[in-house]
């Protein structure tokens, strides 16, 4: 397994392009086999989780051609199969993203229960029901989610919680349903916002796009002609370089981003004593040298602090002036970063879902475990500041959501480099 080696104390400099966002790819991957003709996507970021999502398409029989700029053209007119198996699904939960497509305009569906994971458990049980009201005959058996449908009836959802990929299946299973559906409470994540542009590219008719109420007026057939779609940026990447950045009082450029996504996120570096200027797709970050104020964050569903940051912000508070409480409200276990964190010197009482982080004069470096994606991150940008060298295992977690880490970490001035199994 490919580990990762840091050596901190340098501070961050420098410009970095921000990557097309995992989180509206892999929908958005999933949403092209909607379409009657081929669908070419851009903007894809280079991932494991974009890996193991052509995989997945391409085990149903669907073509799919790559050029090197990462645009992915996908044909799914030679599908032969409706099943995403255990060991995909098992690597990468958002394989239920192709649940609604596949019932939606096949009538059937054989995709694996996804099952707990390191940060929470995780149930799908919004997707299904969403799916039975639409008219969907769904079964539970060994482990998989067996569905059969006839066309899919527009109804009235009102999700019991806000989810987002269980408002994504559902989104582009109405799309082809017979009649108008609305979905309430749906959640308005940007990368949702993006999935629909993209379902409207296509030919679907969705409004109140961006708002927890999304209205879709069914279609017979989407993607009749061939579309290009660009995928916007990833926000949380764009997120993670700024806290690497901050942490180390540094100075740094993020190009190819969106600032309007982020209000929250930069709300709270600017309390962090971060100097923020922001163009239409570009932001800047300088902390002039200085450390940062730690800061206090609950994490809630979009426009409000994301959970993806979540693990980046109680990194930085471990070496922050002050003490921060960071609350987690969206999953109820996404704390395993801590006890790695505190091997490296932090100081962080948890109680319950809720971490209080008093800022240290210094971190050490360590040997390390990432335990999911954003908890890597934090360790990470923890060791960007710790004394020493930092060995950050299993980094099989990082490559699933971060494009070439090290190589832009690197560009920044970060002592980094991958070390191979
Ligand atoms: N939930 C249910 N029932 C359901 C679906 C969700 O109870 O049927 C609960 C979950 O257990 C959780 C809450 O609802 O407590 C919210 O989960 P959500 O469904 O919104 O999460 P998700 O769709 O599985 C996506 C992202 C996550 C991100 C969350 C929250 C993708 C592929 N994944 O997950 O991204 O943390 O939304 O914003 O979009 C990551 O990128 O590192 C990551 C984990």
């Amino acid at each position: 397994m490919d580990k990762l080696i840091i050596t901190g104390g340098a501070r961050l400099s420098g410009e970095l392009r921000i990557s097309g966002a995992k989180n509206a790819a892999l929908p958005i991957l999933a949403a092209t086999l909607l379409s009657q003709s081929p669908v070419s996507v851009g903007n894809i970021p280079h991932l494991h989780d974009i890996t193991t999502t052509m995989e997945l398409l391409g085990r149903m029989g669907v073509d799919l051609t790559v050029d090197e700029k990462m645009n992915i053209e996908v044909d799914s007119s030679t599908i032969n199969s409706f099943v995403a198996p255990y060991e995909l699904v098992r690597t990468m939960r958002a394989s239920i993203l192709v649940l609604g497509p596949l019932v939606a305009r096949f009538g059937e569906a054989h995709v694996s229960l996804p099952g707990g994971c390191a940060i929470g458990s995780r149930p799908v049980d919004i997707h299904i029901n969403g799916l039975i009201k639409m008219g969907a005959d769904i079964t539970v058996e060994n482990g998989f989610i067996h569905a059969k449908a006839g066309r899919l009836q527009g109804c009235r959802l009102v999700l019991e919680q806000i989810t987002v990929t269980g408002t994504e299946n559902l989104l582009m299973a109405a799309a082809l349903a017979e009649g108008t559906t609305i979905i309430e409470n749906a959640a308005k994540e940007p990368e949702v916002t993006d999935l629909a542009h993209f379902l409207n590219k296509m030919g679907a008719k969705i409004t109140g796009i961006g708002t927890d109420v999304l209205v879709i007026e069914g279609v017979e057939k989407l993607g009749v002609d061939s579309i290009h779609y660009d995928i916007l940026p990833d926000r949380i990447e764009t997120g993670t370089y700024l806290i690497a950045a901050a942490i180390t009082g540094g100075s740094i450029k993020l190009k190819n981003t969106r600032p309007d996504i982020l209000d929250a996120v930069l709300e709270k570096l600017v309390e962090a004593g971060a100097d923020i200027t922001t163009g239409k797709d570009w932001i800047k970050l300088d902390m002039h040298g200085k450390k940062p104020k730690a800061v206090s964050v609950r994490t809630s569903p979009y426009p409000a602090f994301p959970t993806d940051m979540q693990a980046q912000f109680t990194a930085m508070n471990a070496i922050a002036d002050g003490v921060g409480i960071i609350t987690e409200t969206v999953f109820e276990n996404r704390f395993m970063h801590i006890q790695e964190l505190q091997r490296m010197g932090a100081d962080i009482k948890l109680e319950s879902n809720t971490a209080i982080v008093t800022g240290v004069k210094k971190l050490t470096g360590a040997p390390v475990m990432s335990t999911d994606l954003r908890a890597s991150a934090s360790l990470v940008i923890a060791a960007l500041v710790a004394e020493g060298d930092t060995l950050v295992d299993r980094i099989y977690h990082i490559d699933r959501g971060y494009d070439h880490i090290e190589e832009k970490l690197s560009q920044l001035g970060a002592t980094i480099r991958r070390v191979p199994r």
